[in-house]
């Protein structure tokens, strides 16, 4: 390929990842504010950590060739939810409820996708809450939404979720059932042991007021 062409490509596909990082960072200002926000109301951060990633250009080409549709930034747009994604790990269910409460509250902010996957767990066991959010960018020419994929689990969540992405989509797996009851049943687990975590928080709390 042309220095001059090869250039070109990069220039416009900077332009066209701009307004999803500024959308982006935007929310992500945004949710450090409203940590803080709860921590002095409450004396408790519900946040533990923020990830962020906007998607590669090479995985926004693989996910468009997985969808049969032509690799081309008009498609990415039209058809692609989560080229900017945050995670947000929170201690346990009852923030990750607050938080996506909060998120949606945000003026001139709108939900275009939600799916609770924590009330409603995935057959596998996956579990998290499930948001993108559209987040106006400003033009010279007037405002266009953006949308950004939010995923908001607990520690244990992200545990299991981290470790079956890494073992089930990412592993060469030579024992697919076994290891499907495997991160079932350690969702089951997981869940119980936040379960007794939030009550010993819950006790300890009381003891404190
Ligand atoms: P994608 O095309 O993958 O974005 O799926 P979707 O648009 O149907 O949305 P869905 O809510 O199912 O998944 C979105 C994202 O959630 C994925 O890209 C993963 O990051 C995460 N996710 C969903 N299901 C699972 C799962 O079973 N295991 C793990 N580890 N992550 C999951
Ligand atoms: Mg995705």
């Amino acid at each position: 390929m042309e220095n001059r062409e090869r250039n070109n490509r990069e220039g416009e596909h900077i332009h066209f990842i701009r307004p999803y990082q500024e959308a982006m960072d935007f929310l992500l200002v945004q949710i450090n504010i409203l940590n803080d926000d709860y921590r002095d109301k409450y004396k408790n951060y519900p946040i533990h950590n923020i990830q962020s990633r906007i998607k590669s250009k090479e995985s926004i080409f693989e996910k468009l060739k997985r969808k049969r549709l032509a690799p081309t930034c008009e498609n990415a747009k039209n058809f692609l939810m989560d080229i900017a994604g945050i995670r947000i790990i929170c201690y346990f269910e009852t923030d990750v409820y607050h938080v996506m409460d909060m998120l949606k509250k945000y003026r001139d902010i709108i939900c275009i996708k939600e799916t609770d996957y924590v009330k409603n767990p995935k057959p596998n066991g996956y579990r998290s809450y499930h948001l993108v959010l559209g987040v106006p960018v400003y033009h010279t020419d007037g405002k266009e939404y953006y949308p950004v994929e939010i995923q908001i689990r607990t520690l244990t969540m992200d545990l299991w979720a981290s470790m079956e992405h890494r073992i089930v989509y990412k592993g060469n797996n030579q024992e697919p059932g076994k290891t499907r009851k495997i991160f079932f049943e350690l969702a089951r687990e997981l869940k119980n042991q936040e379960d007794k975590l939030y009550s010993l928080e819950e006790s300890t709390l009381k003891k404190r007021e």
